[in-house]
C-alpha cells in the first residue's frame, strides 16, 4: 500500500485561536472517510493483536479518534476531559499549552491498577496537554503503552518531551 499523504487531508488556519497561532484543522481528515480510516488504522497497527485493556482520549479531538481506536482494539474507552464536566469523583492536573494554561480530569475509579492504557490525541505541540495526561493516568495506576497523534509539531518539542519522561510515541504527520 501506498504511505498515506495525511497531510494534503489537513487544513492550516492562520490565527487561530491567538494571533500567530496555524491551527491545524483535522475536522477535514475526518470528513474524508477514505482518510479517516485509514489514520485509525495506522494509528492501531502496532498494537493490533496485542492486549490494550483502555484507550483514554483527550477532549476533545482525541474523543473522535480515541472512541474508533478502542473499537478497533476492543478495548474500553476512558475520556480525559477539560475540568468540571465529569460527573463522579475526579483526579485532576493543570497543564499549560500553546495558546493558554487549563486543568484537566479524569475519573477516579476509570482505571484499574496495573491495566494497559493507550492515550490518543489528534495532535502533540508542547505536550502539556499529554504529559498532564499520562501522570494523571499514572496516578490511577495505569501502565501507559504509549501515546498515539495524528500530528506532531516537532519546533515546539511535545513528543520528545513525553519519549523522555519515558512513554513511547506514535505519529503520523509531521
Ligand atoms: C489541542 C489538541 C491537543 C492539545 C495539544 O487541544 O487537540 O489536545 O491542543 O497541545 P499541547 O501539546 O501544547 O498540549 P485544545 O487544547 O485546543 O482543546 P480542544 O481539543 O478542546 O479544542
Ligand atoms: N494545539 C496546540 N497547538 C495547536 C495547533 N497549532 N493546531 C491545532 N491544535 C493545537
Amino acid at each position: 500500500m501506498l504511505p498515506a499523504d495525511f497531510a494534503s487531508s489537513i487544513r492550516t488556519i492562520p490565527n487561530y485561536p491567538k494571533p500567530g497561532i496555524l491551527f491545524r484543522d483535522i475536522t477535514t481528515l475526518l470528513g474524508d472517510a477514505r482518510a479517516f480510516r485509514r489514520a485509525v488504522d495506522e494509528l492501531v497497527q502496532p498494537w493490533a493483536g496485542s492486549k490494550i485493556d483502555k484507550v483514554a482520549g483527550i477532549e476533545a479531538r482525541g474523543f473522535i479518534l480515541g472512541g474508533a481506536v478502542a473499537h478497533q482494539l476492543s478495548a474500553g474507552f476512558v475520556p480525559i476531559r477539560k475540568k468540571g464536566k465529569l460527573p463522579h469523583q475526579t483526579v485532576r492536573m493543570a497543564y499549560a499549552l500553546e495558546y493558554g494554561e487549563d486543568e484537566i480530569e479524569m475519573h477516579v475509579d476509570a482505571i484499574a491498577p496495573g491495566e494497559r492504557v493507550l492515550l490518543v490525541d489528534d495532535l502533540i505541540a508542547t505536550g502539556g496537554t499529554a504529559t498532564g495526561a499520562v501522570k494523571l493516568l499514572k496516578t490511577c495506576g495505569a501502565v501507559v503503552e504509549a501515546a498515539c497523534f495524528i500530528v506532531d509539531l516537532p519546533d515546539l518539542g511535545g513528543a520528545d518531551k513525553l519519549r523522555q519522561a519515558g512513554v513511547s510515541v506514535r505519529t503520523l504527520v509531521a
